[in-house]
């Protein structure tokens, strides 16, 4: 945490530095043509996870992942020929296309809430671009401002709401369509505009060749609330909360020093040292590890509901409900 950041005017160096401060797992606020972006590695799941503290979201909802080239996306998710179809015509551009994940691939759980699907998206803005190159990873940011305010559009916007949550601000005046991007998911090959946006629906159905339906919004409060396809993800295996120790063929969740050792398999500990950054970045990955094992049902410590403690108890008590 830094007390202010510094805005930057895009420059060679702006960007150097910005690039260098994302590969240590530092935020970096930068312009994309829609609005401007808290940007994280994705392929980090700590820095991802700081995403979510500085935002105040209460939630762990996916996020974009944003990439330099249609060719940096092939390697991370599955293309079926509707979607490349969407891409090739309107990348880079204020579309966003959620596709399966490609098996192996370096994004951190954390991305995608779980998901097996990734949100992604090529932005046509220099700064954006020159950052992507820089960098030389996926960038995951979601709009950079607090969770409940609007997206910002200009530097100024990000340092009222995170100047002082971010490593720096790359500042390259106004973004240009103010919007931000639509986003396509799809169900049985069929396109789904998740969230209206900077490209039309018009202009999606022409290119895709085929119906792009509307999804229904969810009677959510968030207003960025995707349709159906972003249901969350959810473990086969019971959630046992708040709980002391596992009882027999239990598996255990811990957090803090309290509890079974962990094993990597049947007993994984968040974070042991109470870090709730840590715990964040590790919780998807292990609910998965733990549900593979086969049980029955998890058991989880007691999570404090403080900072990220909030989205980690939102997701746990979803997955224990069903
Ligand atoms: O223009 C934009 O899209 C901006 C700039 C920074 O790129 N970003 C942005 O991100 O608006 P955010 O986090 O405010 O909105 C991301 C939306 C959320 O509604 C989220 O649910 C959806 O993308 N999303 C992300 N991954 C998804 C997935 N795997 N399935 C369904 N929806 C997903
Ligand atoms: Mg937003």
């Amino acid at each position: 945490m830094v007390a202010r950041a510094p805005i930057r005017k895009l420059s060679d160096a702006a960007i150097r530095d910005a690039a260098a401060m994302l590969r240590f797992g530092h935020l970096v606020a930068f312009p994309t043509e829609t609005v401007y972006g808290l940007g994280a590695d994705a392929t980090n799941g700590e820095a991802v996870a700081r995403i979510f503290e500085a935002k105040g979201r209460p939630r762990f909802n996916p996020l974009i992942v944003h990439v330099l080239r249609l060719d940096r996306a092939e390697a991370l998710v599955r293309f079926d020929d509707v979607p490349l179809k969407l891409a090739k015509a309107f990348w880079p551009g204020p579309l966003t296309l959620v596709m399966p994940k490609a098996p192996g691939g370096r994004i951190a759980d954390l991305v995608s809430a779980g998901l097996e699907t990734l949100a992604l998206r090529v932005p046509a803005h220099a700064a954006a671009s020159a950052l992507l190159a820089a960098a030389d990873r996926p960038i995951a940011a979601p709009s950079a401002n607090l969770s409940g305010h609007v997206s910002p559009t200009t530097a100024e916007h990000v340092a009222a709401d995170l100047g002082d949550r971010v490593a720096m601000i790359l500042d390259a005046g106004p973004a240009t369509v103010g919007l931000e991007s639509s986003i396509v998911g799809f169900e049985d090959g069929e396109p789904v505009l998740l969230r209206a946006g900077g490209v039309p629906v018009e202009a999606l159905r022409e290119v895709a060749g085929v119906p792009v339906r509307v999804a229904a919004h969810e009677t959510d409060a968030s207003p960025n609330a995707p349709g159906r396809l972003a249901s969350h993800y959810a473990p086969r295996a019971r959630l046992r909360l708040n709980a002391d120790l596992p009882r027999e063929g239990e598996a255990w969740l811990g957090f803090g020093p309290a509890g079974p050792e962990e094993d990597g398999v049947g007993r994984i500990n968040l974070s042991p040292g109470s870090d709730l950054v840590e715990a964040a970045a590790k919780l998807f990955s292990a609910l998965r590890t733990l549900d593979a094992s086969g049980v029955e049902a998890i058991a989880v410590a007691v999570v404090p509901e403080t900072g990220l403690g909030l989205a980690i108890n939102d997701r746990l008590r979803r997955a224990a409900v069903r």
